[in-house]
């Protein structure tokens, strides 16, 4: 799902660019004197494309000064420590910034030079040294990407104003539960992907925006979910818990019995037996827990859920693609399963050692019933 965003979101802007590029040949034919003309010497400014700037893998130490026309600004993989407000101060048009793969600390980043960029879309920052979510930000921004820095507080008001930010990555950073304060997430009312993967978490994180679908927070140290902790994001649609330390007891009394949940990831954790889920779920994710056995009848989930599709023939639970290898659990499969999910195509299911079937079975189960 993140694959597609990421290729519908690279489809767009491809798009952009390409539109940009046959407007301008168009309507200015002087481009290439213009970009030839302020083109910063240490850059390429390609003469077919005159909204974009290549500065990227030069061993640049500082941004150079970037030209009023610039949309598109390639700074990635050089030695850059500081963003100052300078180098911007024309940048009006900017929208996208990649700066991965620099040296950029807080420290470095003068107060205005990321807000005065008033159209700025996608910032670019993985990578880096940040301890700190940059902040102030500008408030057109859609995506933030800070993936890979040392990054373990986020400064009051940080997103308080971000309403059109969609994308949130904190992945591999040093985040702990004290970096989120009661409002920390307040005002991201159209955040749809948050990822927190490799962070060191204990509990889940609070408050989160309304219309999150995708929450990502693998390779943390979770141990529980509050009761009733999705009430507040009735989107979430792809959950991924995967290499945490959630037990049976750290669960909420209904499971995941939550209808908006489509793809639900639980590989390497420690729980014992299968989770209730709802009907609704397609991918169910529990390889490497330390479950023994399956009780259908415990996790079938019941038709109720479904008030609102009579006809269970056709509606009954979504459940195709089943992973619990690196289980406990001793092969067949219980029959029932497929009673149960008469959509499932997919079990993958361990062989107990030194048992003749090969190390992962993969079982297809079409359902003839
Ligand atoms: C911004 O534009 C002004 C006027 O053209 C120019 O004097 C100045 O050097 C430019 N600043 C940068 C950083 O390019
Ligand atoms: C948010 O996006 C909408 C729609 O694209 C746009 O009209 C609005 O100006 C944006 N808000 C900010 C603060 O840029
Ligand atoms: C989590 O950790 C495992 C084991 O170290 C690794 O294979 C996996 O890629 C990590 N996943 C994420 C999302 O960080
Ligand atoms: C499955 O659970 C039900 C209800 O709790 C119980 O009656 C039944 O004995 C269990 N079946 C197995 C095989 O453990
Ligand atoms: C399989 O059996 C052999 C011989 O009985 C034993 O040495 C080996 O440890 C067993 N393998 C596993 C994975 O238990």
């Amino acid at each position: 799902m993140a694959t597609a965003i990421y290729f519908i979101i690279w489809v767009l802007l491809i798009t952009d660019m390409v539109w940009t590029r046959s407007v301008r040949q168009v309507n200015e034919p002087d481009d290439w004197t213009v970009g030839d003309f302020d083109c910063p010497r240490e850059c390429f400014c390609p003469p077919s494309f005159p909204t974009a700037l290549y500065c990227e893998n030069r061993g640049l130490k500082e941004i150079p000064a970037i030209p009023s026309r610039i949309w598109y600004l390639y700074l990635e993989n050089n030695l850059i420590e500081t963003i100052p407000e300078k180098p911007f101060e024309n940048a009006t048009q900017l929208r996208w910034i990649n700066l991965n793969k620099n040296k950029i600390t807080n420290y470095g980043i003068e107060k205005g030079a990321l807000s005065q960029l008033k159209k700025l879309l996608f910032l670019f920052l993985e990578d880096n040294e940040l301890e700190e979510v940059p902040s102030p930000l500008p408030r057109s921004l859609e995506q933030l990407q800070l993936a890979r820095n040392k990054v373990s507080r986020i400064p009051q008001g940080t997103f308080s104003n971000l309403e059109n930010l969609t994308l949130l990555d904190l992945q591999h950073n040093k985040l702990l539960d004290n970096a989120f304060q009661r409002d920390t997430f307040k005002g991201l009312k159209n955040l749809m992907q948050l990822n927190m993967a490799k962070n060191s978490l204990k509990n889940m994180p609070p408050r989160l925006p309304a219309n999150t679908m995708q929450l990502f927070l693998d390779n943390n140290s979770i141990e529980g979910i509050p009761e009733n902790y999705f009430n507040v994001i009735p989107k979430v649609a792809f959950l991924r818990l995967n290499h945490n330390k959630l037990s049976d007891a750290g669960l909420p009394s209904s499971g995941f019995d939550v209808s908006s949940i489509l793809d639900l990831q639980l590989s390497h954790n420690r729980l014992t037996k299968v989770p209730r889920i709802s009907a609704h779920l397609q991918h169910l994710h529990l390889d490497h827990n330390k479950i023994k056995s399956v009780n259908v009848s415990v996790i079938c989930p019941t038709p109720s859920a479904l008030p609102e599709e009579q006809d269970l023939f056709s509606y009954g639970p979504r459940l195709s693609y089943l992973r619990l290898d690196g289980n406990e659990i001793k092969p067949p499969i219980p029959m029932d399963l497929m009673t149960c999910f008469r959509l499932l195509q997919a079990v993958i299911i361990n062989h107990i050692a030194n048992c003749s079937l090969p190390p992962f079975s993969i079982v297809q189960l079409i359902s003839s019933i």
